[in-house]
């Protein structure tokens, strides 16, 4: 999703703008664009493509103070250098993440009174509207204020205006975030604690429906009603060493390799468990996007032990009208930022739902709003396709349902040998890098696994990977199997192995391609002929945390795929980290 940053400092901004824009890079972008406010003048340079372009092309002299960055992920108007951020309108800059809902409206408007756009963007739209608001009288901030009462959806924007003042006009309304940083070059906002990292040793998020004028030794911020507004300012916990990628080749790789101290760092640490929080508590209900969602179908199979426990998809649970079971709401979210899950958020909290946060991000939005909140601790997450987020959600749903450390002190180790099979899985993504459908099967808990291993090869290789319940096989899917199609299999050796070996042999007599993913005892009762490929797994420290073994290696899978194709691994096409639309 698009990505924001601005300064204002006391010596040239331009060391440190597009740094700050790079470390927004994992979020996703198409195009990119700087424009300084230097002397009054404003000057932009945007480009299609990556940073790298926009600094090969740019000017070396430029010496401005103030000045503000974007990365655009299309969404109104193709990914071009016409349609790349800041937008421009006379004397107005601007950048902005979101959607401005009744853009159309106001572009007939603006149309009617001789504006012409350069773009097709819906930004375009708020450059002109505060332009016009100055022309009709309005002082900047004040034209600023007025324009951004008249936009509606959910955005995050910043605004330069020449011949007026340094200083950045900011604005928040709804879920975009937007945080302003402060340190000793100065103030600087940006859409993610990541941008302000080296630049700001204090940072604060703008709350929803509300903005502020930025200048190199103030933020003053007010609510939409012009009411002045108290920033909270916490101390930056992010460091350059924190978001290195180190000697790895991709952020994803070091990511994958620090999951078993993610979870030990866990496991070390006190986690409330539900019925310490609540415990007169019957119902859980359990919210969240792509990997995060998995996360919470794993882990339902741990809470349904001891609760009513409902799980939802929530990019499409706020529109439902689903009465809830009274209770409370797990909601799950490395970023703290997806709107999809801020908007079931919101629904549930209506209903009367407490809120528990599971999160990366202790200050994101969705933290914020909950009544607590459990941080992953897995430090910065870059990769597009969620990793060690994953596994670390995964212990804190397990904790959650009362299972102790005690059970998992293993679990780290496990991992560890599990990740020590890379070379291994390496052969097998080397044979699949052609395919282009797979199968990936699992029965009970390594169901929802296998369908978190099917979503790892989809983002990161492009291959269509599908994940099925295994049990499900001869209900229609099994129709599918021949020769040819690839089946990734998980089969532990868990209460209900024997039935996952009859699945096995449904696909032996149709004589699938089966890659066998087991453990020890699996693999001494699968059948002698059959098998195309078998992994066997180290065990588990307890059954119950095969979900994480086996995420290992349908992770290095994927990314072994990926890097046999050719693929770009941290930044997948057409995905965004932190996806701050609806
Ligand atoms: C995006 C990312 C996924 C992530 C999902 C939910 O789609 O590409 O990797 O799982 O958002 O993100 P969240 O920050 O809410 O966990």
């Amino acid at each position: 999703m698009c990505g924001i940053v601005g300064m204002i400092h006391a010596e040239s901004v331009m060391t440190a703008l597009v740094p700050a824009l790079r470390r927004l890079e994992y979020r996703g972008y198409d195009s990119a664009g700087i424009a300084l406010l230097d002397q009054n003048q404003l000057t932009r340079h945007r480009v299609l493509g990556v940073l790298d372009q926009l600094t090969g092309d740019m000017p070396k002299d430029w010496d401005a103070k103030t000045g503000m960055g974007h990365t655009r992920w299309a969404t109104h108007g193709e990914p071009s250098v016409r349609n790349a951020h800041p937008h421009f309108s006379h004397r107005v800059a601007i950048v902005h993440n979101g959607i401005v809902d009744n853009f159309q409206t106001l572009k007939t408007d603006l149309l009617n009174k001789g504006y012409a756009f350069a773009s097709d963007t819906d930004t375009e739209v708020i450059a002109h509207l505060i332009d016009l608001h100055m022309t009709q009288g309005h002082d900047p901030v004040s034209a600023f204020s007025v324009a951004i009462q008249q936009l509606e959806g959910n955005f995050a924007i910043a605004c330069m205006i020449s011949h007026w003042q340094d200083a950045l006009l900011v604005a928040r309304r709804g879920t975009p975030p937007l945080l302003v940083g402060k340190g000793p070059m100065g103030y600087s906002i940006a859409s993610d604690a990541l941008g302000l990292v080296d630049v700001s040793d204090h940072l604060a998020y703008l709350e929803g429906d509300s903005w502020a004028i930025v200048t190199q030794d103030s933020a003053k911020v007010y609510d939409f009603s012009g009411e002045r507004k108290p920033l909270n300012w916490q101390k930056q916990m992010l460091h350059h060493q924190s978001c290195n990628q180190g000697d790895y080749a991709h952020f994803m790789r070091k990511e994958m390799d620090e999951q078993p101290d993610v979870i030990a760092r866990l496991l070390s640490q006190p986690t409330p468990t539900l019925a310490q929080l609540y415990p007169d508590l019957n119902h859980v209900s359990l919210l969240g996007c792509g990997t995060s969602f998995y996360a919470a179908w794993i882990g339902k199979y741990v809470l349904e032990q001891r609760y009513g426990v409902t799980l939802e998809l929530a990019s499409e649970f706020s529109y439902r009208h689903a009465i809830m079971s009274p209770g409370v709401t797990l909601a799950l979210s490395q970023s703290g930022e997806t709107a999809d899950t801020l908007k079931a958020v919101a629904y549930a909290k209506n209903q009367g739902q407490k809120l528990i946060s599971l999160v990366n991000a202790p200050y994101s939005s969705l933290a914020r709003c909950s009544d607590h909140v459990l941080d992953m601790q897995a430090g910065p997450e870059i990769g597009v396709a969620s990793t060690k987020a994953f596994t670390a959600q995964l212990w804190l749903l397990f904790a959650l349902a009362g299972i102790t450390p005690d059970r998992a002190q293993h679990l780290p180790q496990s991992m560890r040998q599990a990740l020590q099979l890379a070379p291994d899985i390496r052969r097998w993504a080397t044979a699949l890098a052609d395919e282009s459908n797979m199968l990936y099967l699992g029965r009970g808990v390594s169901y929802p696994v296998a369908l978190e291993g099917a979503l790892k090869m989809k983002e990161l290789s492009y291959i269509h990977a599908e994940g099925l319940a295994a049990g499900e096989l001869k209900h229609g899917s099994l129709a599918l199997v021949d020769q040819t199609i690839p089946i990734i299999f998980l089969a532990p050796h868990d209460a209900i192995f024997d039935k996952t070996l009859g699945n096995i042999h449904e696909i032996i007599a149709r004589k699938g391609r089966l890659h066998v993913i087991t453990d020890q005892a699996g693999a001494e009762k699968m059948p002698a002929v059959g098998l195309t490929q078998c992994l066997i797994l180290p065990d588990a420290p307890d059954p119950i945390f095969n979900p994480f073994i086996q995420t290992m290696a349908l992770q290095l899978l994927a990314y072994y795929t990926a890097l046999e194709r050719g693929c770009s691994i941290d930044k997948p096409r057409n995905l965004a980290k932190s996806v701050t639309v609806e």
